[in-house]
């Protein structure tokens, strides 16, 4: 395969990542700044949101359980299962538009037109052993009679519908969603008596938008480092596991409070009077709080995740200035390096993730890590670019470098899940009689 040089594509890389945030409320007009430049964000419209309910039931492919080696634990827990290299999977995708209906249409990239499939026949291999592909039946076994939340931004969303879609070969999800709110669902597989739901907090901590204009007439948010959001942590206790993740929000101007009205600095307000503590301060005290308010809920006794932040890939322009995302392959591992902002905000957030699984320790709280940080780096070809619309839409963010398209590499993190439960609590034993069970559901 034929590839750019190394040192031509790094910089061009370094000089025209930027970033982005996306998908909010309807009609605003959002900056961000970046590199000195001010980046507008208008959120995709939101009436697309609500997904459709299947009229009737996806069609249900065979879903090859046997052949699915569950490796010895022991040799597994030697293995860096982040480590790796992208490889050829021909067997990929596993779903279409077509058979998936829980494909929201800004990650649709198929119905609007993007006419190679490439990019969805990757999948990821450790160094050291292997990542099995994901098994729908595997999964609602394990999870059988358990919930799973996914807590974050659009992102964190386009990851739950990625593992609808995946299970959409075997049993589909009912809405029992108890409110009318688009952004936060709730989701029942009433075969195997499990529930799936995301809440939408993009800052995991009380936010509000202050001010529709702002230092630079861009818009300015209000965050509450010390106090997690409610609209989540209400919610959240009786979760068998709990997936959080933040990231692109965070660029944007913010005044950083605590104790509720003592504002304490700020991340690009541009005012003189206020110390700008860089948005890296904002992003490790709200994973503080975040994984606080976790510890502290007396009857939670889940799994967290974290999933590490995930770099967009913006070339030859900002988002805005015609930065897009055209590459259609991996990179390999010797192509990139994690450097920069996304080298800051990965660090910045492991290491509240590392104090948080400590003290959960004490509470017999277990804590996981969901590495995405590098392996997506090496993505370029993932996103939807100009197949998140209908050509010549009206949307702001025009190519979408920051999402990514479903089917495509995203579902890998659905095989991370899954083999990361596997791995947990000695339960991969139990498999063999299990999956027999399973697969009668599929004949
Ligand atoms: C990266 O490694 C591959 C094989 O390991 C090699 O063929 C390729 O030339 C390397 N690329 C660079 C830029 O070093
Ligand atoms: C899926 O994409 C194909 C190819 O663009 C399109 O013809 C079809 O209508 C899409 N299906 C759905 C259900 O959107
Ligand atoms: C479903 O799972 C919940 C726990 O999440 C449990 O309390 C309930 O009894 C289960 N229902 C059935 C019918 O198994
Ligand atoms: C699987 O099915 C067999 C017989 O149908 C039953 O005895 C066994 O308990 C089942 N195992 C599980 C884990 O459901």
């Amino acid at each position: 395969m034929k590839r750019v040089s190394q040192e031509n594509r790094t910089s061009r890389i370094v000089t025209y990542v930027t970033l982005t945030l996306v998908f909010l409320s309807v009609t605003s007009l959002y900056y961000f700044p970046l590199f000195g430049t001010y980046i507008p964000i208008i959120p995709y419209r939101t009436s697309s949101l609500v997904l459709p309910s299947p009229s009737a039931p996806p069609p249900v492919d065979h879903v090859d359980v046997v052949d699915d080696p569950i490796e010895s634990a022991n040799a597994e827990q030697k293995c860096d299962l982040f480590k790796g290299e992208w490889v050829p999977n021909p067997n990929a995708p596993y779903y279409t538009n077509d058979t998936c209906w829980a494909i929201h249409d800004n990650q649709n990239c198929r119905k609007f037109g993007r006419p190679d499939e490439d990019f969805t026949k990757w999948r990821w291999k450790p160094n050291d052993c292997t990542l099995p592909t994901f098994n729908p039946a595997q999964f609602l076994e394990i999870v059988r009679g358990k919930s799973l939340a996914f807590v974050g931004d659009s992102v964190g969303r386009n990851q739950m519908q990625s593992l609808m879609c995946l299970l959409n070969r075997v049993t589909y999800a009912v809405d029992v969603s108890s409110s009318a709110d688009e952004k936060s669902r709730r989701w029942s597989y009433p075969s195997h008596n499990f529930t799936l739901a995301n809440f939408w907090s993009p800052y995991l901590v009380t936010a509000q938008e202050v001010d529709p204009k702002g230092p630079t007439l861009t818009g300015l948010f209000k965050l509450n480092l010390d106090e997690a959001d409610p609209s989540w942590t209400t919610r959240i206790e009786g979760f068998d596991y709990v997936i959080v993740s933040a990231g692109h929000w965070f660029f944007r101007p913010t005044l950083y409070y605590r104790n509720k009205d003592d504002l304490v600095g700020c991340h690009y307000c541009l005012d003189k009077n206020i110390e700008d503590l860089t948005m890296y301060y904002g992003y490790g005290m709200t994973f503080r709080t975040t994984f606080r308010a976790l510890n502290s809920l007396s009857n939670f006794k889940g799994t967290v995740f974290l999933r590490t932040f995930v770099p967009s890939h913006f070339e030859n322009g900002e988002w805005d200035k015609g930065g897009d995302c055209v590459r259609r392959e991996p990179f390999r591992s010797n192509e990139t390096r994690l450097d920069g902002f996304n080298l800051e905000l990965y660090m910045t957030q492991l290491k509240e993730f590392r104090d948080a699984e400590r003290a959960g320790r004490e509470r017999g709280l277990s804590y996981k890590l969901l590495d995405m940080t590098e392996m997506m780096l090496r993505r370029p070809d993932g996103h939807p670019s100009r197949y998140g619309h209908p050509p010549k839409a009206k949307v702001t963010l025009y190519n979408d470098c920051v999402h990514w398209c479903l089917p495509g590499p995203i579902d890998t993190w659905n095989d991370f899940l899954l083999h990361i439960l596997k791995m947990d609590g000695g339960r991969s034993r139990r498999f063999p009689q299990i999956i027999q069970n399973a697969t009668s559901i599929n004949s």
